[in-house]
C-alpha cells in the first residue's frame, strides 16, 4: 500500500471531566463558534478522509454520544478515567480492521486546522516514523508534558510536568497530545503501566515502547502553538471563541466581504457569505445562513438558518429565523421574519412587521405594523399598515390566500381561513370574515354616524369644566366661541 492510500483511523479522547467549566453540560460539548468543541475534532477527522472515527467517552457519555450521532462516527466508553493511555486502549478496541495509521486528537482543542493535521500525517508517512508527536513551543510550557529531543532531533522522551526535573521544566517545547501512530500502537499500548507520580496510564509511554523495538519517534512542530489551545474553564472558552471568530472573519474579509467593526459581529463557521456583502456592526449570523452577493445586513440584526439573495437589504434590528429573502428585497428596520417566511424578489417589509409561514410573491409591500401568518400573498399586493391575518381561532391555525395586485387597506383583519381574489380592494378598518371574489371591493365595518353638536354638549358638563379650564386652554376658547 502506498503512503497516500494507507487508511487513517482517528481516535478522539473526550472522556475527561472538566470540572472547572462548572456546568451540567460535559466540557467537550461547550460550543465554540456554534459547534461543540468535540464536533470540531470530528469535522477535522472527516475532512481528513478518516476511514473510521472513534470518540472515547466517559464523563457525560450519553450526552456526548447523542450530540455526535452521525454516520461514520463510533463511540467507545472508557469506564474509568485512568489516563490517556487507558483512553487510547478503550478507543483502539473499536478499531477492528487494523492496517491503518492512527491519529489521536483531543475533544477540547477546536482550533486545530485540518491543513496542519494533513501535514502532520504526511510528515509521519514520508519520514517512515512509527510515532509522530505534534509539538508546539512556548516561552513557558508549564502544565504540559515536555519534549526531550535526542540524537538527530528525534524525540527521546516526553516528561510530564509532575515527573519533570527543573532542567526539564525549562524546556519550551511541549506535547500537544496529538499523535500519529503506526498500526502497532493498539498492541503496544497494552504494555503501558501506571508507575508514575500520578498513578495514571500515560499514552506518552508508547514512545519508550517503540524505542525499545528500535522504531523512530519524531516530532512535528506547530508554527502557531495557539492551534492546540484548549479550554479548561469559561474564560478559556471565550479566548478560543475570539481566535475562531478572528479566523472566520478574516476569511470573509479576504474573500470580499465588508465588515466595518469586526470585533462586534459573530459569524458561525457554518455561514456562507458572497462577495461585496456589507455587514454592519453588532450583527449575529448563525447556523446554515447564506448571504448572496451584494446584500447588506444592517446593524444589530440576527439571522439564523436564513437565506438572503443577491442585493437584498436587511435593515437594522431585524430578526430572521429559517426565512428566505428574495433578490433586491428590503426588510426592516425592526422586522421579524419567523420560520417559513419566503419573500420573492423586490419585496418590501417595513418596521414592526412580523411574518410566519408566509409566502410573499415578488413586489409585495407590507410597510408598517403587520402580522402575516400562515398566508400566501400574490405579486404586487399592497398590505396596509396594521393588517393582521388572524390565523388562530384559539384551537387551530388556518391558512389563507391573498391574490395578486390586491390592495389591503390599513387596519384590516383577515379572519382565517380566507381567500381574497386577484385585484380585489379591501376598505381600511375591515374585519374580513367572508372570501372576496376577484376584482371586488369589500367593506366590512360598522356604518359611520355623525352626531352634530355632540362635543359642545360633552364639554359643557359641570364635572368637566375644571379640567377644560385648567388643562385644555385651546378647547376652552373653542367652547366660548360656540
Ligand atoms: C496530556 C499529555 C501531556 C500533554 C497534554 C496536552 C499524557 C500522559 N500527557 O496531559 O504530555 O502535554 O496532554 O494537553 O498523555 N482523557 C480521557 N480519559 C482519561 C484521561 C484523559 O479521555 O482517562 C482525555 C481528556 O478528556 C482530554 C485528553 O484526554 O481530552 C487529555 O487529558 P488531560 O488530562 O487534559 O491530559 P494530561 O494527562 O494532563
Ligand atoms: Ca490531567
Amino acid at each position: 500500500m502506498t503512503e497516500q492510500t494507507r487508511p487513517l483511523d482517528v481516535l478522539i479522547l473526550a472522556a475527561g471531566q472538566g470540572t472547572r467549566m462548572k456546568s451540567a453540560l460535559p466540557k467537550v460539548l461547550h460550543p465554540v463558534a456554534g459547534r461543540p468543541m468535540v464536533a470540531w475534532a470530528v469535522k477535522a477527522a472527516q475532512e481528513l478522509g478518516a476511514r473510521k472515527v472513534v470518540v472515547v467517552t466517559g464523563h457525560g457519555a450519553e450526552k456526548v454520544e447523542a450530540a455526535l450521532q452521525q454516520p461514520g462516527v463510533a463511540f467507545a466508553r472508557q469506564q474509568q478515567q485512568l489516563g490517556t493511555g487507558d483512553a487510547f486502549l478503550s478507543g483502539a478496541s473499536a478499531l477492528t480492521e487494523g492496517g491503518a495509521d492512527i491519529l489521536v486528537l483531543y475533544g477540547d482543542t477546536p482550533l486545530l486546522r485540518v491543513e496542519t493535521l494533513r501535514d502532520l500525517v504526511a510528515s509521519h508517512r514520508e519520514r517512515g516514523s512509527a510515532m509522530t508527536v505534534l509539538t508546539g513551543e512556548l516561552p513557558d510550557a508549564t502544565g504540559y508534558g515536555r519534549i526531550v529531543r535526542g540524537e538527530g532531533g528525534e524525540v527521546e522522551r516526553i516528561v510530564e510536568q509532575k515527573d519533570a526535573t527543573d532542567a526539564e521544566k525549562a524546556i519550551g517545547e511541549f506535547n500537544s497530545g496529538v499523535y500519529v501512530f503506526d498500526e502497532q500502537a493498539p498492541e503496544l499500548a497494552k504494555k503501558i503501566g501506571n508507575d508514575n507520580k500520578a498513578g495514571e496510564y500515560y499514552l506518552t509511554d508508547l514512545l519508550g515502547l517503540y524505542h525499545a523495538q528500535g522504531d523512530h519517534v519524531r516530532a512535528f512542530k506547530l508554527s502557531d502553538p495557539n492551534e492546540v489551545l484548549g479550554a479548561n474553564d469559561r474564560v478559556g472558552l471565550t479566548e478560543l471563541e475570539g481566535i475562531v471568530q478572528r479566523r472566520i472573519i478574516e476569511g470573509h474579509l479576504r474573500s470580499g466581504v465588508s465588515i466595518s467593526l469586526p470585533h462586534t459581529v459573530l459569524i458561525e463557521d457554518t455561514v456562507q457569505i458572497g462577495r461585496d456583502v456589507t455587514i454592519e456592526p453588532g450583527v449575529l449570523l448563525r447556523g446554515q445562513t447564506v448571504i448572496a452577493e451584494g446584500a447588506t445586513i444592517g446593524a444589530y440584526s440576527v439571522l439564523t438558518d436564513s437565506v438572503v439573495h443577491e442585493g437584498a437589504v436587511i435593515k437594522a434590528h431585524s430578526v430572521l429565523e429559517q426565512a428566505e429573502v428574495g433578490a433586491g428585497s428590503d426588510v426592516g428596520p425592526f422586522a421579524r421574519l419567523r420560520p417559513g417566511s419566503v419573500l420573492g424578489e423586490g419585496v418590501h417589509i417595513g418596521n414592526f412587521v412580523e411574518t410566519k409561514n408566509a409566502r410573499l410573491a415578488a413586489g409585495v409591500k407590507a410597510g408598517h405594523l403587520a402580522y402575516l401568518g400562515d398566508v400566501e400573498i400574490g405579486e404586487e399586493t399592497n398590505v396596509g399598515a396594521g393588517t393582521i391575518v388572524a390565523n388562530f381561532d384559539g384551537i387551530n391555525k388556518h391558512q389563507s390566500k391573498v391574490g395578486a395586485g390586491v390592495f389591503i387597506g390599513s387596519n384590516t383583519t383577515l379572519i382565517a381561513p380566507r381567500v381574497v381574489g386577484d385585484a380585489a380592494f379591501i376598505a381600511g378598518g375591515s374585519a374580513i370574515h367572508d372570501d372576496i371574489p376577484e376584482g371586488a371591493m369589500a367593506v366590512a365595518r360598522g356604518k359611520q354616524r355623525n352626531v352634530e353638536g355632540w362635543a359642545r354638549r360633552y364639554w359643557a358638563a359641570p364635572e368637566r369644566r375644571e379640567k377644560l379650564e385648567k388643562k385644555l386652554p385651546w378647547l376652552a376658547g373653542w367652547m366660548k366661541r360656540q
